[in-house]
Protein backbone atom coordinates (compact mmCIF):
# COMPACT_ATOMS: atom_id res chain seq x y z
CA UNK A 1 0.00 0.00 0.00
CA UNK A 2 1.65 3.38 -1.00
CA UNK A 3 0.98 6.92 -0.31
CA UNK A 4 -1.06 8.14 -2.54
CA UNK A 5 -3.90 5.16 -1.35
CA UNK A 6 -3.72 5.74 2.09
CA UNK A 7 -4.11 9.30 1.49
CA UNK A 8 -7.18 8.36 -0.75
CA UNK A 9 -8.60 6.81 2.44
CA UNK A 10 -8.02 8.88 5.21
CA UNK A 11 -10.80 9.48 6.85
CA UNK A 12 -12.78 6.87 6.03
CA UNK A 13 -13.10 5.34 8.54
CA UNK A 14 -11.15 1.86 8.08
CA UNK A 15 -9.21 0.99 11.28
CA UNK A 16 -5.92 -0.37 8.73
CA UNK A 17 -5.81 2.57 7.53
CA UNK A 18 -6.03 4.61 10.81
CA UNK A 19 -3.24 2.73 11.89
CA UNK A 20 -1.20 2.91 8.66
CA UNK A 21 -1.60 6.88 9.21
CA UNK A 22 -0.26 6.23 12.46
CA UNK A 23 2.57 4.29 11.64
CA UNK A 24 3.42 7.10 8.98
CA UNK A 25 3.21 10.25 11.54
CA UNK A 26 5.35 7.86 13.84
CA UNK A 27 7.92 7.34 11.31
CA UNK A 28 8.01 11.27 10.58
CA UNK A 29 8.31 11.77 14.31
CA UNK A 30 10.98 9.43 14.45
CA UNK A 31 12.85 11.31 11.49
CA UNK A 32 12.29 14.74 12.74
CA UNK A 33 13.96 13.56 15.94
CA UNK A 34 16.71 12.26 14.54
CA UNK A 35 17.26 15.53 12.71
CA UNK A 36 16.52 17.10 15.87
CA UNK A 37 19.28 15.35 17.54
CA UNK A 38 21.84 15.19 14.31
CA UNK A 39 21.71 19.40 13.89
CA UNK A 40 22.56 20.11 16.96
CA UNK A 41 25.70 17.76 17.44
CA UNK A 42 26.65 18.34 13.79
CA UNK A 43 27.03 22.13 14.72
CA UNK A 44 28.60 21.57 18.06
CA UNK A 45 31.34 19.05 15.66
CA UNK A 46 31.50 21.87 13.05
CA UNK A 47 31.70 25.00 15.42
CA UNK A 48 34.39 23.66 17.29
CA UNK A 49 36.63 22.02 13.66
CA UNK A 50 36.21 24.51 12.33
CA UNK A 51 38.25 26.70 15.11
CA UNK A 52 35.12 28.80 15.86
CA UNK A 53 35.47 28.83 19.74
CA UNK A 54 37.32 31.42 21.22
CA UNK A 55 40.20 30.15 23.02
CA UNK A 56 42.10 33.24 23.79
CA UNK A 57 42.62 33.83 27.89
CA UNK A 58 43.00 37.59 27.12
CA UNK A 59 39.19 37.49 26.19
CA UNK A 60 36.56 37.31 28.33
CA UNK A 61 34.29 34.60 27.67
CA UNK A 62 30.73 35.02 26.99
CA UNK A 63 28.08 34.75 29.79
CA UNK A 64 26.69 31.48 28.76
CA UNK A 65 30.51 29.82 28.60
CA UNK A 66 31.10 31.33 31.77
CA UNK A 67 27.85 29.82 33.60
CA UNK A 68 28.18 26.42 32.09
CA UNK A 69 31.99 26.40 32.84
CA UNK A 70 31.69 27.71 36.67
CA UNK A 71 28.28 25.55 37.18
CA UNK A 72 29.91 22.39 35.99
CA UNK A 73 33.23 22.96 37.91
CA UNK A 74 31.73 23.46 41.28
CA UNK A 75 29.33 20.86 40.95
CA UNK A 76 31.45 18.03 39.75
CA UNK A 77 34.27 19.31 42.79
CA UNK A 78 30.68 19.16 45.59
CA UNK A 79 30.05 15.55 43.97
CA UNK A 80 33.44 14.05 43.92
CA UNK A 81 35.27 15.77 47.12
CA UNK A 82 35.26 13.97 50.23
CA UNK A 83 32.70 15.09 52.58
CA UNK A 84 34.89 14.60 55.99
CA UNK A 85 36.75 17.09 58.06
CA UNK A 86 40.45 17.84 58.14
CA UNK A 87 42.29 15.59 59.82
CA UNK A 88 45.24 17.54 60.43
CA UNK A 89 43.63 20.21 62.83
CA UNK A 90 43.96 24.41 62.54
CA UNK A 91 46.67 24.94 65.17
CA UNK A 92 48.98 27.60 65.10
CA UNK A 93 52.06 25.72 64.02
CA UNK A 94 49.93 23.39 61.71
CA UNK A 95 48.62 26.84 60.36
CA UNK A 96 51.70 28.14 60.04
CA UNK A 97 53.06 24.89 58.72
CA UNK A 98 50.18 25.20 55.80
CA UNK A 99 51.09 28.65 55.15
CA UNK A 100 54.06 27.98 54.27
CA UNK A 101 52.90 25.33 51.82
CA UNK A 102 51.21 27.63 50.63
CA UNK A 103 53.36 31.02 49.96
CA UNK A 104 56.36 28.47 48.27
CA UNK A 105 53.70 26.50 46.16
CA UNK A 106 50.53 28.65 45.40
CA UNK A 107 50.99 31.95 45.87
CA UNK A 108 52.09 32.68 42.63
CA UNK A 109 49.10 32.10 41.05
CA UNK A 110 47.13 32.76 43.86
CA UNK A 111 48.22 36.29 45.49
CA UNK A 112 50.52 36.40 48.93
CA UNK A 113 48.45 37.58 51.79
CA UNK A 114 48.74 41.32 52.64
CA UNK A 115 49.74 42.08 48.58
CA UNK A 116 46.21 41.97 46.42
CA UNK A 117 47.47 41.74 42.43
CA UNK A 118 45.00 44.64 41.54
CA UNK A 119 45.10 44.33 37.65
CA UNK A 120 48.97 43.01 37.53
CA UNK A 121 47.75 39.49 37.99
CA UNK A 122 48.13 36.62 35.87
CA UNK A 123 45.78 36.77 32.80
CA UNK A 124 44.01 33.32 32.70
CA UNK A 125 40.82 31.93 31.69
CA UNK A 126 39.24 30.59 33.96
CA UNK A 127 41.18 33.43 36.28
CA UNK A 128 42.59 32.59 39.15
CA UNK A 129 40.57 33.47 42.12
CA UNK A 130 42.72 35.28 44.50
CA UNK A 131 42.78 33.39 47.95
CA UNK A 132 43.78 36.32 50.44
CA UNK A 133 41.31 38.71 48.75
CA UNK A 134 38.20 36.33 48.45
CA UNK A 135 39.04 33.19 50.40
CA UNK A 136 36.99 30.47 49.54
CA UNK A 137 33.09 29.14 50.23
CA UNK A 138 34.79 25.46 49.41
CA UNK A 139 35.13 23.06 52.54
CA UNK A 140 38.53 21.94 53.26
CA UNK A 141 38.41 18.61 52.16
CA UNK A 142 37.20 20.65 49.08
CA UNK A 143 39.93 22.58 49.00
CA UNK A 144 42.13 19.25 49.60
CA UNK A 145 40.74 17.73 46.75
CA UNK A 146 41.25 20.74 44.14
CA UNK A 147 44.94 20.70 45.17
CA UNK A 148 45.63 17.53 44.72
CA UNK A 149 43.66 16.68 41.72
CA UNK A 150 43.36 20.33 39.91
CA UNK A 151 41.28 21.04 37.34
CA UNK A 152 41.13 20.30 33.69
CA UNK A 153 41.70 23.02 31.60
CA UNK A 154 42.54 25.13 33.44
CA UNK A 155 45.91 26.61 35.27
CA UNK A 156 44.94 24.86 38.31
CA UNK A 157 47.07 21.59 37.89
CA UNK A 158 47.22 18.39 39.99
CA UNK A 159 49.69 18.73 42.93
CA UNK A 160 49.59 15.07 43.78
CA UNK A 161 52.71 14.05 41.96
CA UNK A 162 54.86 16.19 44.12
CA UNK A 163 53.04 16.70 47.73
CA UNK A 164 51.90 14.18 49.95
CA UNK A 165 48.23 14.04 51.01
CA UNK A 166 49.47 15.35 54.60
CA UNK A 167 50.71 17.96 52.96
CA UNK A 168 47.74 18.90 51.08
CA UNK A 169 45.51 18.38 54.23
CA UNK A 170 47.52 21.34 55.78
CA UNK A 171 47.84 23.88 52.96
CA UNK A 172 43.70 23.61 53.27
CA UNK A 173 43.61 24.11 56.88
CA UNK A 174 45.51 27.24 55.62
CA UNK A 175 43.37 27.74 52.56
CA UNK A 176 40.28 27.84 54.85
CA UNK A 177 41.78 30.19 57.46
CA UNK A 178 43.93 32.65 55.82
CA UNK A 179 41.95 35.66 56.28
CA UNK A 180 40.90 34.65 60.29
CA UNK A 181 44.25 33.59 61.44
CA UNK A 182 45.12 34.25 65.33
CA UNK A 183 48.05 36.78 65.46
CA UNK A 184 50.66 34.63 65.88
CA UNK A 185 50.55 32.78 63.01
CA UNK A 186 49.50 35.93 61.04
CA UNK A 187 53.05 37.40 62.45
CA UNK A 188 54.57 34.29 61.53
CA UNK A 189 53.45 34.34 58.01
CA UNK A 190 53.89 37.79 57.34
CA UNK A 191 57.65 36.91 58.69
CA UNK A 192 57.96 33.91 56.22
CA UNK A 193 56.89 35.87 53.46
CA UNK A 194 59.57 38.74 53.96
CA UNK A 195 62.00 36.41 53.63
CA UNK A 196 61.21 35.08 50.46
CA UNK A 197 60.96 38.21 48.72
C1 LIG B 1 49.72 27.87 37.98
C2 LIG B 1 48.75 28.58 38.77
C3 LIG B 1 48.16 27.91 40.00
C4 LIG B 1 48.84 27.38 41.08
C5 LIG B 1 50.36 27.28 41.29
C6 LIG B 1 47.82 26.94 42.01
N1 LIG B 1 46.57 27.21 41.51
FE1 LIG B 1 44.80 26.86 42.45
N2 LIG B 1 43.77 27.56 40.84
C7 LIG B 1 44.35 28.06 39.69
C8 LIG B 1 43.29 28.41 38.76
C9 LIG B 1 43.47 28.97 37.36
C10 LIG B 1 42.07 28.11 39.39
C11 LIG B 1 40.65 28.31 38.84
C12 LIG B 1 40.18 27.03 38.20
C13 LIG B 1 38.72 27.10 37.76
O1 LIG B 1 37.98 27.97 38.20
O2 LIG B 1 38.32 26.24 36.95
C14 LIG B 1 42.42 27.58 40.69
C15 LIG B 1 41.46 27.18 41.64
C16 LIG B 1 41.77 26.78 42.92
C17 LIG B 1 40.79 26.50 43.94
C18 LIG B 1 39.28 26.61 43.80
C19 LIG B 1 38.88 27.93 44.41
C20 LIG B 1 37.40 28.21 44.40
O3 LIG B 1 36.91 28.76 45.40
O4 LIG B 1 36.74 27.92 43.39
C21 LIG B 1 41.49 26.14 45.07
C22 LIG B 1 40.91 25.78 46.42
C23 LIG B 1 42.90 26.18 44.74
N3 LIG B 1 43.04 26.58 43.42
C24 LIG B 1 43.90 25.86 45.63
C25 LIG B 1 45.25 25.86 45.31
C26 LIG B 1 46.29 25.46 46.23
C27 LIG B 1 46.07 25.01 47.67
C28 LIG B 1 47.48 25.60 45.56
C29 LIG B 1 48.88 25.28 46.06
C30 LIG B 1 49.11 23.93 46.51
C31 LIG B 1 47.18 26.08 44.21
N4 LIG B 1 45.81 26.23 44.10
C32 LIG B 1 48.10 26.36 43.24
C33 LIG B 1 45.71 28.22 39.45
C34 LIG B 1 46.73 27.80 40.28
Amino acid sequence: MGWPMRRDHRGCGLTGNRIAGRKGGMKRFLLGLLVGIAFPVLGTLGYLGLGMAEVRADIPPGRWEKYLMNTGVHASVRRRAPDVPNPVLPTDDNLIAGGKIYLEACAGCHGRPGKPFGNKGPILYPPIPELPVIGTDLSEAQVFWVAKHGIRRSGMFANEAWASDEKLWTVAAYVKHMNSLPPVVQAAIEKLAATQR
